[in-house]
């Protein structure tokens, strides 16, 4: 078993009208929750890792923990390069070993976007690697990925065929009202799965069928994780997220890999803070990492089969 890259896992996905899940990684608990509930739902599944956690963690650790879970599950897991801010990023962790990678381009020019877009493709391409570029902007506030909202303007369905014609690329993430973070809508939350038809139909259009797209800021910030925070501790106010019926028609329509790394965050804060509460005098980092690491196991599986639909895509 080796690592795959993404290209027939989100094939599948298309013609199954579900989608892969993509994890932020960035430690050993991490990974292992993600990849034991995809493990127990005979699920293929993404790993991905931002620079933040490439600056964490070291590509050479991530790289080495995700062969040896590849190791000993024996599903389909992808490393992909999440948000790669430049060529030397993208080529850094393909000579490392990652199997896919994100180019974001999405806060340069169009032109300088495909062009730098093409320098990654070009390498990439030539080590079997994957590549997903973006094009528009989703308007967020947490750490590196930090756009203001008002700047955020959504994906011109006509710029994506041509984008996509033009690059190469093998996914394209795009922006229709998703954003990073804990805090994604002010009132109601609101998609528009129209632009998402109308690049759907522009790239066929354009010779490019069943072309897979990719939702970025796309947690749920399920409720259950923010009042377990809270419960124990935290302050986490007004936060929202995509609900889950939004996320599973996205699924069923051309959106293949769909992103979360919030609500693994708040999921392993919330279950850490827990059990430091209910247990004061422990200070052995393997009971409340491993309680951490169950309760994403749980939080992941019940993502693959209530909203991604991915349950054995392993057959
Ligand atoms: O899309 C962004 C991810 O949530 C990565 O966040 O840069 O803090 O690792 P990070
Ligand atoms: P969330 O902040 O909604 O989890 O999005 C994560 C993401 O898009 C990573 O690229
Ligand atoms: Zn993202």
């Amino acid at each position: 078993m080796a690592l795959v890259n993404t290209k027939e896992m989100l094939k599948k996905a298309y013609e199954g009208n579900y989608a892969i899940g993509a994890f932020n990684i960035n430690n050993m608990e991490i990974i292992q929750g993600v990849v034991n509930a995809a493990k127990a739902q005979n699920s293929a599944v993404i790993l991905q890792v931002s620079k933040s956690a490439l600056n964490f963690a070291g590509p050479e650790y991530l790289t080495a923990m995700v062969n040896a879970a590849v190791e000993t599950t024996g599903i389909d897991i992808a490393l992909h390069l999440d948000h790669g801010p430049d060529f030397e990023t993208a080529k850094r962790v393909i000579d490392c070993g990652f199997t896919s990678v994100m180019f974001d381009g999405s806060h340069y020019d169009y032109e300088t976007n495909i062009e730098k877009t093409k320098e990654v493709v070009e390498y990439a391409h030539s080590k079997g690697v994957t590549v997903e570029a973006e094009l528009g902007k989703l308007a967020g506030v947490e750490d590196e990925v930090n756009v203001s909202a008002e700047n955020a303007t959504y994906t011109d369905p006509d710029q994506a065929a041509d984008f996509v014609t033009r690059t190469g690329v093998d996914s394209l993430a795009i922006a229709i009202g998703t954003s990073h973070g804990a805090y994604k809508f002010k009132g109601e939350a609101k998609l528009d799965f129209d632009r998402l038809a109308n690049v759907t139909k522009k790239l066929e259009a354009a010779g490019f069928k069943n072309f897979p797209i990719v939702l970025h800021g796309a947690s749920a910030v399920d409720k259950a994780s923010v009042d377990l925070c809270n419960q124990y501790g935290g302050k986490i106010d007004g936060a929202s997220g995509i609900p889950n019926d939004m996320l599973r028609k996205a699924a069923s329509m051309a959106v293949c890999k769909i992103n979360m790394d919030t609500d693994l965050r708040l999921g392993l804060t919330g279950a850490i803070r827990k059990y430091l509460f209910e247990n004061p005098s422990s200070f052995d980092p393997r009971g409340y990492l491993g309680e951490g690491r169950t309760y994403l196991q749980n939080l992941v599986e019940g993502k693959i089969k209530n909203v991604l639909g991915s349950t054995n895509s392993m057959n």
